[in-house]
């Protein structure tokens, strides 16, 4: 399926859901698209496998979705992705640029998910997904049909992370170097394909990334990381994880309007002063 810019613009977690399973067709596309999901940018692949409750040995009441979502964040899920990845220097930034995709695409769909790198239990998780030895699992996500109305817990969720909100602009975005705020007139098209990264989920709304556009379709993607946070769950790097997210967010937003490109690591551009963040990646596309 199309991701569309609206999908990416539009997009929140849901954490309460009707307690309906997936439909057929549902299913069988979720299914399409996870066989389809290659590796993330710095070339490992996670597998993800879309599981409901009582196949993955969970019981089969409405509580034992509960059980994997843990702590009652989640409520009336009936499926689950849950994902795994081998041990490697950037294996978080590459899950959440895979993983993402795969909640794009259900949101597209008109689906409802919601990453979960931390109020889930992480045994369940293990043990459904089959997680083997140096494998990390860095995160699930609830799938199913968005209830009407919030549950309490939910809304208080969204409110303690300020889930509504985004940094501005000028903290986010720069032209040339760190510092220097990139103008949100005359940028045609990346105007949205910026407003797509910044709408793009983060671990508790933090959005640990900056973006330096340095000549037209080439962007530099900066890490401010916030070590204590960021390791917290080690092994899992959890805005490591948002690092991929904000990628897959760009790609897709180039792709949405018509752009070609590729993320690469570039020697040159890790050279450039960068203080007080850290280089990540560039962007190489059209402009
Ligand atoms: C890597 C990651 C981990 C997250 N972990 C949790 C979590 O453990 N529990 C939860 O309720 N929400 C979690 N979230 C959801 C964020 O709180 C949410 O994306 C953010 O507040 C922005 O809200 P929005 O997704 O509705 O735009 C996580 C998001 C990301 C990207």
């Amino acid at each position: 399926m199309n991701i569309t810019l609206d999908t990416l613009l539009l997009r929140r977690s849901v954490r309460s859901f009707d307690g309906r399973p997936l439909v057929a067709a549902d299913q069988d596309a979720l299914e399409a698209v996870l066989a389809e999901a290659g590796p993330g940018p710095f070339g490992a692949t996670p597998r993800i496998r879309l599981l409901d409750a009582a196949q993955a040995g969970l019981g089969d009441t409405d509580r034992a979705p509960t059980r994997i979502g843990a702590y009652g964040v989640v409520s009336g899920a009936r499926a689950w992705l849950v994902g795994a990845i081998g041990k490697s220097p950037d294996a978080c930034a590459d899950f959440g640029y895979v993983f993402e995709s795969i909640l794009l695409e259900a949101t597209a769909r008109g689906l409802g998910t919601c990453w979960l790198g931390g109020t889930f239990s992480r045994g369940a998780a293990a043990r459904a997904v089959g997680l083997a030895e140096g494998e990390l699992l860095p995160a699930i996500s609830p799938v199913g049909y968005p209830a009407d109305r919030r549950t309490l817990v939910d809304a208080a969720f969204r409110l303690g992370a300020g889930s509504d909100g985004r940094k501005p602009w000028r903290e986010l975005f720069f032209e040339g170097e760190p510092g220097r705020p990139l103008p949100a007139s005359g940028l045609g098209d990346w105007a949205g394909i910026f407003e797509a990264v910044r709408r793009a989920p983060s671990a508790s709304n933090r959005q640990p990334w900056r973006l330096v556009l340095d000549a037209p379709g080439r962007v530099r993607l900066l890490f401010a990381e916030n070590r204590a946070y960021n390791r917290a769950l080690d092994p899992v790097r959890v805005q490591e994880l948002d690092l991929g997210i904000a990628m897959r967010h760009l790609a897709e937003a180039c792709a949405a309007t018509g752009r070609t490109g590729a993320w690469a690591r570039l020697g040159e551009d890790a050279a450039k002063p960068a203080a007080p963040f850290a280089y990540h990646a560039t962007w190489l596309g059209d402009a």
